[in-house]
């Protein structure tokens, strides 16, 4: 027996040494840490259990029999974090470049597979030169396995990823499915084709950096819900994110002691500009609101003109979208629609309370934005919230102009709760538009055409620029002092805890994409 295990211990040894010393170095001097490493920052102390360790690739192409590191490339198993369970797989860069063989799809695959079975999060620590290019197409489907798994499991258990070298080519996929992506600034990137060929193809020079790093994603194509200074600032991120989320959909996310205490909070009455016109920032509102510290925002650097994010109230995890009048006076615009439904959408599927605060002018009008299809991309977010069915609660602080009145989770929709500061506008639109439109002749008959048109405006603004015709049909269930609002909303989601919604029966919606 001692030299069995002995031998066991030798092949034990090989696994952990990776692709060998000098690959490990090389991993090290380009600022990354290795793929047990990085494990082991993200795990509860001793909790991680390996599953596969000796898989090894079946290629025989190119020399690759005399080539063989157990465990292929990549370290998969499961564990807990802060006392939760979970499954990870962790490419490892030092072995054929953390390259998917079909051994390394099938060792992620059971991973997966078993995360489903048990109902508990996967994450996925991708660092990987894409297709083990000595396989050819063995490697495509392996990569395909694992999307059509990261599809089966897209509302059943929640799946991060983060991305801390390359990632490129197809194996973009399976992150882009997943529900987060976080990105390491400098040492990853994200690209379908890389530099080279957009240089041959549509003759761009650019840079990894530029084409597809985490600054790129975090802010122009939103692709990265969060930029992460380092590796283990990502890792920090992971943990924090899971903390707000339950284990399945079956389940609601932990809710972390509370003790009552004085909810009133003054200082909302005086945020808000005299001037209207003059913005002010939604997220003061939010971290007023939520307990002292919760707020941890997503896709934070793009389309600004809409937050999101998740808090706690009164311990309890609740995932908030917010109208932003400091960018854009808060304008909804394709990008921020598409942001705010794919975050509506993820909260509706765990379970995790929706608040909306609200102070919208509208949907941004112009060329780029309907000939991108503002239609299409504004009733994402219409359809994510009509479809939600966790409690919804909208708090208008501000305006609520138009269109995006209806959209920004009014009663009309489903939301169940709808309060509104004194403050709030209620209107098609913004009263110098209005008086403008409907007392156009009145205005040009004028002696003074000016001075009609700003008593036409007071007219309008009058009339409309409050909450109490909304409050009169009860479109607003009550309207309340903005040093209110917080006692109000967990008196509201403690009401709405229970709430049962049944769907008529269907396969699945059409959502406009
Ligand atoms: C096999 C690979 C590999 C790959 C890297 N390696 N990528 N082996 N298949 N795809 C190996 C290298 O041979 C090298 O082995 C080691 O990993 C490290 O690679 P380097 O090139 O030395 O590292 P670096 O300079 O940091 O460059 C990293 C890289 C580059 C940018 C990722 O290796 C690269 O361009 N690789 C190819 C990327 C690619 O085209 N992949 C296919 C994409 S298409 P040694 O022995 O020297 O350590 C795709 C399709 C997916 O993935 C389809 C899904 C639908």
């Amino acid at each position: 027996m001692d030299q069995k295990i002995e031998t066991l211990n030798q092949k034990r040894l090989q696994a952990l040494a990776g692709g060998g010393q000098a690959r490990v170095d090389s991993q090290h001097k380009k600022g990354k840490l290795t793929a047990r490493e990085r494990l082991h920052f993200l795990m509860d102390e001793g909790s991680f259990q390996e599953i596969g360790m000796l898989v090894s690739h079946r290629s025989t192409d190119f020399g690759m029999e005399k080539e063989n590191y157990p465990g292929d490339g990549v370290v998969t198993g499961y564990g807990t974090i802060n006392g939760r369970p979970v499954y990870v797989f962790s490419q490892d860069f030092t072995v054929f470049g953390g390259s998917l063989s079909e051994t390394h799809a099938e060792k992620i695959c059971k991973i997966m597979d078993l995360a489903m079975q048990n109902g508990a999060p996967v994450i996925g620590l991708n660092d990987s030169g894409g297709a083990r290019i000595q396989e050819g197409v063995v490697s495509l489907g392996g990569y395909a396995d694992i999307f059509y798994r990261n599809t089966r499991a897209s509302g059943v258990i929640p799946q991060l990823s983060a991305i801390m070298g390359p990632c490129a080519g197809g194996a973009v996929y399976s992150p882009a499915i997943t529900d987060f992506i976080l990105m390491v600034e400098n040492t990853s990137y994200m690209f379908v084709t890389g530099p080279n060929v957009v240089k041959t193809v549509t003759h761009e020079e650019v840079t990894s950096e530029e084409l597809g790093g985490a600054n790129t994603h975090a802010t122009k194509s939103g692709v990265t819900h969060f930029a992460c200074a380092n590796e283990i600032d990502a890792i920090q991120h992971i943990k924090k994110l899971l903390s707000y989320m339950p284990q399945n959909c079956e389940e609601t996310a932990p809710a972390i002691p509370y003790q009552p205490g004085n909810e009133s909070r003054p200082d909302l009455n005086s945020l808000l500009p005299e001037n209207v016109q003059q913005p002010y920032d939604m997220r003061d509102v939010i971290e007023q609101v939520a307990d002292g510290g919760s707020f941890l925002e997503v896709q934070k650097d793009f389309a600004p003109n809409i937050v999101v994010g998740f808090a706690r109230l009164a311990g309890r995890s609740i995932g908030v979208v917010a109208n932003q009048p400091a960018y854009l006076a808060g304008v909804l615009d394709r990008h921020s629609s598409v942001k705010g439904a794919r975050f509506v959408r993820f909260c509706d599927s765990f379970n995790i309370p929706l608040l909306v605060f609200e102070d919208v002018p509208g949907f941004l009008p112009g060329t780029d934005q309907e000939w991108n299809a503002i239609i299409t991309n504004g009733a994402k977010l219409l359809y994510a919230f009509s479809e939600a069915t966790v409690p919804r609660i909208t708090v208008i602080t501000r305006k609520a102009y138009g269109g995006a009145y209806d959209v920004m989770n009014s009663k009309h929709i489903g939301a169940d709760m709808n309060y509104a500061w004194p403050s709030a506008e209620i209107a098609v639109m913004g009263a110098k538009g209005a008086a403008e439109i409907i007392f156009k002749r009145e205005i040009t008959a004028a002696a003074d055409p000016e001075a009609k048109w700003k008593e036409m405006e007071q007219l309008y603004s009058d009339k409309f620029a409050n909450p109490y015709r909304a409050a009169e049909r009860g479109f607003v269930d009550e309207v309340i002092e903005p040093s209110e609002t917080r006692s109000k909303l967990i008196h509201a989601f403690k009401m709405l805890e229970n709430k049962v919604v049944n769907l008529p029966r269907k396969k699945h919606g059409n959502i406009p994409l």
